[in-house]
């Protein structure tokens, strides 16, 4: 892996622009790894065919070999030639969430590598809705295996610059397309077990999945963030981001207010997390506003903690993570 400084080209985040795609194209067809902005947080991208390619996004990234990655796709018709068996529940899922940030568990087919599953039998299909990553996907018509682009244990990245301050002269190439819209990851949901299960809340609510699913459940250590034991996403049972500074949680911004006063009075450096009544606006600053904490090395960042619904569920399982809740 060169070490030399990444390479970033600017794309039109609507409109990308030709040469550019095909040349991050290149690099994927040639083994290389490009990080590329999806709707959710930017992915470090690789040929999900080449083992070899794929096993650089895990030395890149200092990720655990045992975590599997998520397979991005242009549509069903890929999707089928990655999976041995698409349940009934597939198509119905497809046709409403996606381009989109819903991740479908299922059996996985011969062809995909042990490397991108992590030895297991099943694969996380996604199709992303963003400009950039639909137009890199179809130029190198390759699937593409992408975890989120950060250093293992730093938060998500939803703007190019995160992406190279963690993996500067890891990677082969930066697509800057902006910042990302949604700012939280897709719901990756199980298919293989019978009702489906949300092993991550994200980007579609429960309450839109219930729509079609009808019956969805929780696995264990979604329905109870402090379950240890028994979870089926390998990523969950991770200490996932956790800043440096000690992460309070707090259920109103009055309460926020106040506790932040009274820390800042003991002479504490403090960081607060109001949010907003707006939860899209809260997801899409959220990682930014966390890395922004750790860079100034604030002692306390006070969260308001969003009520369960909608989006407002991942961001609490987000901002639960980084309170070190889950650990
Ligand atoms: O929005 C997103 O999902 C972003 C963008 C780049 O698409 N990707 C992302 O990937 O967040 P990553 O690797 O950071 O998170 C993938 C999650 C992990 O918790 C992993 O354990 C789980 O999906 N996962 C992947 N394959 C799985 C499988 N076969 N079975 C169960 N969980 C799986
Ligand atoms: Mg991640």
């Amino acid at each position: 892996m060169s070490r030399l400084p990444t390479r970033l080209i600017r794309v039109a985040p609507h409109q990308p622009q030709p040469a550019a795609i095909e040349r991050a194209a290149a690099i994927l067809r040639a083994g290389g790894l490009v990080a590329f902005p999806t709707e959710t947080v930017y992915g470090l991208g690789a040929n999900a065919l080449d083992a070899r390619a794929v096993r650089k996004i895990f030395t890149a990234k200092g990720r655990p070999d045992w975590d599997p990655l998520i397979v991005h796709v242009t549509g069903t018709v890929m999707a089928k030639t990655l999976a041995n068996r698409l349940p009934p529940q597939f198509p119905k899922l497809a046709r409403a969430f996606w381009p989109g940030p819903l991740t479908l568990v299922v059996e996985k087919s011969a062809c995909v590598p042990d490397e991108v599953t992590a030895g297991r039998p099943t694969v996380a299909l996604r199709m992303p809705r963003h400009a950039v990553a639909r137009a890199l996907l179809a130029s190198a018509n390759l699937p593409i295996a992408a975890p989120s682009a950060n250093r293992f244990g730093r938060p998500s990245p939803t703007r190019a610059a995160h992406v190279r301050d963690d993996l500067d002269g890891r990677v082969d190439l930066i697509l800057d397309a902006g910042p990302t819209e949604m700012g939280v990851e897709s719901t990756v949901l199980d298919l293989t077990q019978t009702p489906p299960a949300i092993l991550r809340p994200g980007g579609v609510s429960r309450e839109k999945l219930a729509r079609i699913l009808g019956d969805v459940t929780l696995a264990p250590g979604v329905a109870d963030q402090r379950a240890k034991a028994g979870l089926s996403s390998p990523g969950m049972t991770l200490r996932h981001y956790s800043p440096r500074a000690r992460v309070e949680l707090v259920d109103s911004i009055p309460l926020a207010r106040k506790r932040a006063a009274l820390l800042r009075s003991r002479g504490r450096r403090v960081g607060v997390l109001l949010g907003s009544t707006d939860m899209g606006r809260y997801a899409h600053e959220l990682f930014d506003r966390l890395r922004r904490f750790d860079a100034a090395g604030v002692a306390v960042i006070v969260c308001v903690l969003p009520s369960g619904k909608g989006l407002g569920w991942a961001v609490r399982d987000r901002l639960q993570r980084a309170a070190g809740l889950s650990k």
